[in-house]
């Protein structure tokens, strides 16, 4: 018996030595260590027929084998799930740069109007919004242009119903905001607006940006002022502007504003149609007819109101010279701002 262990202990030690895969690992454990027809627990069972002063030191012999030949095992075991990992670890190159996710940014148009809408606020404007759906009467009652007026013409608008409509402009907030609350005032009014156009400069829906403030004594000087200003700061301070006659049925005097072609730099060139200058918003003192339709007294408050478009900026500050790109979505494009 003693012979049968050592060669059976032999045996199980080449064996552990010749496995290499974690699924050998059972069959060899029934084979040898098993409870019902392990090799071990065979030769323990004969202990039973050797001679009676034979048993103790046999008996030990067989508990050590088998300590033996389990702790062995144990370590195989242990061996082999430790490569298992490290099998893992040279699939897994953690030295290599990771794959960095695609982050989303503002779209340009959202970047101006943001930056359009800090300039003002760092110049005392408070930030306002209002329906992209308005009523007849705020967009164009409440601002001097009763229906029929020719001025109606200006806008091609999305009526919804007869009085409800989209809003062709973000003028209407001037109204909205008088009639809440009493002068001082001095608000801006970003959002979408609305016109039934289309082409190169024009798209369905675009965002405006509306300003306007009222107090005592406000002249057409603090509009070119703060216009001017708000112009330095949005393209450079050495920009030319000029204010030029024009007409709105919501301001008497009206203006529309110019800056030097930010392309050629007011040589002359196709952007600007060779004159040197560009449009860049409308604006005015508000009309004593506005004031009195939301109760203010013409005589005590007097102010001033500008309108400009988003993208028109947005063209001029990147070099873009059709309107349809911002809209398309095409990330080449987007992802360059
Ligand atoms: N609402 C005008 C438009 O969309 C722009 C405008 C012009 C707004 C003059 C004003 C203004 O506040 O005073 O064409």
């Amino acid at each position: 018996m003693e012979q049968d262990l050592f060669r059976l202990k032999e045996e199980a030690v080449q064996a552990l030595q010749d496995i290499t895969a974690a699924s050998e690992l059972e069959p060899f454990r029934v084979k040898y260590l098993g409870r019902k027809g392990g090799s071990l627990t065979g030769i323990m069972r004969q202990l039973a027929q050797v001679p009676k002063e034979d048993r103790p030191r046999l008996g030990q012999l067989a508990n050590t084998v088998k300590k033996e030949v389990t702790s062995l095992f144990e370590q195989k075991k242990e061996q082999l799930s430790a490569e298992k990992g490290t099998e893992v670890s040279a699939a897994l190159d953690v030295s290599l740069p990771g794959r960095r996710l695609p982050r989303g940014k503002l779209h340009p148009v959202t970047q101006v109007m943001e930056e359009i809408c800090s300039i003002f606020e760092g110049l005392g404007f408070a930030i306002a919004e209002g329906p992209d759906v308005e009523t007849d009467h705020y967009n164009f009652e409440a601002l001097n242009i009763p229906k029929h007026h020719p001025a109606r013409d200006m806008h091609d608008t999305f009526y919804v119903s007869d009085s409800i409509l989209l809003r062709t402009h973000t003028s209407p907030m001037q109204a909205r905001i008088m009639e809440k609350h009493d002068p001082p005032l001095r608000y801006i009014a970003p959002g979408k607006v609305y016109r039934c156009d289309s082409d190169i400069t024009h798209t369905p829906m675009f965002v405006q940006v509306e300003g306007f403030l009222v107090d005592r004594k406000v002249s057409f000087a603090d509009l070119k002022g703060v216009l001017t200003s708000f112009l330095h700061r949005m393209f450079s301070d050495d920009l030319s502007v000029r204010f030029r006659p024009s007409f709105f049925p919501f301001t008497e005097p009206s203006a529309e504003v110019d800056i030097a072609c930010v392309i050629c730099g007011g040589k002359g060139c196709r952007v600007c149609k060779q004159t040197g200058w560009i449009e860049i918003l409308g604006a005015g003192l508000i009309d004593p007819e506005v004031m009195k339709m939301v109760g203010y007294d013409p005589d005590e408050y007097s102010g001033f109101a500008f309108g400009l478009g988003v993208e028109r900026i947005a063209m001029l500050k990147y070099g873009i010279n059709d309107i349809r790109l911002y809209y398309e979505n095409d990330l080449r494009f987007l992802s360059q701002f």
